[in-house]
């Protein structure tokens, strides 16, 4: 569904990404692991449309979205749901508003379709019926939860999650993951997680890809990663020493 070719890119003369290539298929968690600065978040920046690469060529569905005009770009940006870091829910909203804006910001959508769209999504991640809460009255599960409703409210094919466990203890971690699975088999789409959590990425992922100062250096199945004889990577899946 996704190809990246030898992507590369450079800000001034920091060379954030030096020939990344990887295929991210239809249906699949995808899990681009590595340390903090490795260049995910620029990468998956560029997966998404967001960057333009110094040169090398991304595909979605077959289209070559580096040479895209900002026009033709906006439908393939709809394929795409985001879930940030500490789920970026605008406070001064309430739930059913903040999973509302997206409909509210890009469609036409009547009022009445509106909440019964907010309503389904909602008990899609298990919370019926706490449309009329604000952010501060949620935990930070809850918050987690409210956030992936909004990012699946425009029904894309392909769910983005940007250190998702960032942040969390051991067991809400957990929580995220199978949240993260669970929405997966729910609704068969693809989904990438950026992350640097090791555990995390085994117990989900369907592939991994490491990262290393902007290269790819494992990339497979989590039994063929674990296998890898890449010195980086045996230390990184051994010590997590440089996350
Ligand atoms: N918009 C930007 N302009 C300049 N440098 C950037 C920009 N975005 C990221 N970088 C640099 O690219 C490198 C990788 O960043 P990033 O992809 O955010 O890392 P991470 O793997 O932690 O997500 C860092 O050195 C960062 O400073
Ligand atoms: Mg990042």
């Amino acid at each position: 569904m996704i190809s990246v070719k030898n992507l590369s890119k450079k800000f001034e003369n920091n060379h954030v990404l030096k020939g990344v290539s990887l295929d991210i298929g239809e249906n699949e968690i995808f899990v681009v692991l590595g340390g903090s600065g490795s260049g995910k978040s620029v990468l998956i920046k560029h997966i998404m449309g967001l960057m333009r690469p110094d040169s090398g060529e991304i595909f979605v569905d077959g289209v070559d979205i580096t040479r895209c005009s900002s026009k033709e770009m906006l439908p393939i940006r709809k394929k795409f749901g985001m879930l940030f870091q500490y789920s970026a829910l605008f406070d001064s909203m309430s739930v059913k508003d903040n999973i509302a804006f997206p409909l509210r910001e890009h469609t036409s959508t009547k009022e009445k379709d509106i909440t019964r769209i907010v309503a389904e999504k909602l008990s899609l991640v298990g919370l019926s019926g706490i449309e009329g809460m604000f952010p501060a009255d949620l935990s930070g599960g809850m918050r987690k939860r409210v956030a992936l409703a909004r990012a699946i409210v425009l029904e894309p094919s392909v769910i983005v999650y940007d250190e998702p466990t960032s942040g969390l203890d051991p067991l809400m971690a957990r929580t995220v993951d199978d949240l993260i699975v669970e929405t997966q088999n729910k609704l068969k789409i693809t989904s990438i997680i950026i992350s640097h959590d090791i555990p995390s990425a085994f117990r989900i992922a369907d592939r991994i890809a490491i990262i290393y100062k902007g290269e790819i250096v494992a990339y497979g199945k989590p039994d063929d990663i674990k296998k890898s004889k890449h010195e980086y990577v045996v230390d990184f899946l051994k010590t997590g020493l440089h996350l």
